[in-house]
């Protein structure tokens, strides 16, 4: 049975690939840090296997990307076949409140884990979670060619755990991939990114507990895929006989205002009656427009993305309706008659920590 260890088990990415390596017959270790709450409501579901009722086969270790002994500990301790780095301070808005934090950790946190590795001498295969963030301002599309102009200090963390991974694999000979992702999305994604943002809003607007959501630029281009998809590629591409760089993503983009079109149209509301505009939610520098050209995993790994703009909204729609304990319009049914109950009830939300 092959064993894999996941930084950033708790994430949405690293949720997902823990899923698809249990399907895949691996034993799956993952790395959390300690929190004084719970933090991993995203994977407690997989605790118990829900077809055979027996424990599954995951266990998670205390490590922190921050900290070089714990990653040598945990790496000792599992004795992994693959990494899958996807730990990170992800935020890019965040990374400007926090430069420091998240180049120790987005950056040098990833030069630890590939030391950890190169110190233990072991065959072990590691993928590195880059980002399309790395191209910047680059003009579109995007792809394996294109220089790197990154215009974060998350995006410049990013840009030295990338190289820094390329150095490893051409200096130490390790089987080290990066998969440069573009911007992937779900009902898991964290609540404070900006699709999440929106299909939360949207479905707490219709139960009664917001009354407008406040947003940054409207303007910016991204290309939004399905991360239970995008996961695959990390795995498929470790599989591969050679380490590479891959670019993922499904070669359309949209701006953020279209989401916010898409998302109020799907329960049939008018984003122009509940967005305001907040300066807070701007960001020092703007990447403008991102889309990706990703023939190259087309013609190495087969790759494809199934799920569209559309399609990722109504998931995205439909889970967070659910939440509120509201149907989805897609059934057929009618929203919009109880959307205006409890209005009086709730101010807005609390914002400040909300980027
Ligand atoms: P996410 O939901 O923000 O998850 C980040 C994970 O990193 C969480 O498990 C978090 O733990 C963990 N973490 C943060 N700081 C850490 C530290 N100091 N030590 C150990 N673990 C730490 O991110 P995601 O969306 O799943 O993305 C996964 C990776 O892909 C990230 O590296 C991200 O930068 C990169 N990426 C994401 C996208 C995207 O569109 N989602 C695109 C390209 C690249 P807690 O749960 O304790 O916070
Ligand atoms: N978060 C957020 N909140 N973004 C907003 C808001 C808001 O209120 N209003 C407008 N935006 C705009 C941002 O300025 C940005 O142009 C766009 O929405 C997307 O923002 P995010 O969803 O925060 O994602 P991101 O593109 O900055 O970064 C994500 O994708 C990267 C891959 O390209 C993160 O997942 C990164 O970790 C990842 O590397």
């Amino acid at each position: 049975m092959k064993k894999a260890l996941i930084t950033g088990i708790s994430g949405q990415d690293g949720s997902y690939l823990t899923e698809l390596l249990l399907s895949e017959g691996y034993q799956v270790h993952g790395m959390i840090r300690r929190s004084s709450t719970f933090n991993t409501g995203r994977i407690d579901h997989i605790y118990r296997d829900p077809h055979n009722g027996e424990k599954a086969k995951m266990r998670l270790h205390y490590g922190d990307l921050a900290s070089s002994d714990s990653l040598q500990n945990v790496i000792s301790a599992v004795e992994p076949d693959e990494i899958y780095n996807l730990a990170a301070q992800s935020h890019v808005r965040v990374s400007f409140d926090m430069p420091e934090y998240t180049g120790d950790v987005t950056g040098l946190g990833t030069l630890r884990l590939l030391e950890a590795i190169r110190r233990t001498g072991g065959n072990v295969r590691f993928y590195q979670a880059s980002t399309s963030e790395l191209f910047g301002s680059a003009s579109p599309p995007q792809s394996e060619t294109t220089p790197f102009e990154p215009q974060s200090p998350y995006a410049v963390a990013k840009a030295y755990a990338h190289w820094i991974t390329n150095n490893y694999r051409d200096g130490y000979g390790i089987f080290a991939s990066s998969g440069i992702l573009f911007n992937h999305e779900s009902p898991r994604r964290g609540e404070t990114f900006v699709t999440r943002k929106i299909t939360r809003a949207v479905a707490a607007i219709l139960a009664g507990r917001q009354k407008h959501l406040y947003m940054g630029n409207l303007d910016s281009k991204r290309d939004w895929g399905y991360a239970p998809e995008y996961v695959e590629v990390m795995w498929r591409l470790l599989q591969h006989d050679e380490p590479a760089d891959l670019v993922i993503g499904t070669g359309e983009a949209h701006t953020v205002r279209e989401f916010l079109e898409e998302a109020f149209g799907y329960v049939g509301l008018d984003y122009q009656e509940y967005v305001r505009i907040d300066p807070q939610y701007f960001r020092p520098t703007e990447v403008d427009y991102l889309l990706a050209e990703a023939s190259k995993a087309r013609d190495l790994l087969g790759w494809e993305p199934k799920i569209r703009f559309k399609d990722l909204v109504r998931i995205m729609m439909d889970a967070d309706l659910e939440l509120q304990g509201l149907e989805s319009p897609g059934e057929g049914k009618c929203l919009l008659a109880e959307r205006f109950d409890g209005w009086h009830r709730w101010e807005d939300q609390v914002v400040s920590m909300d980027k």
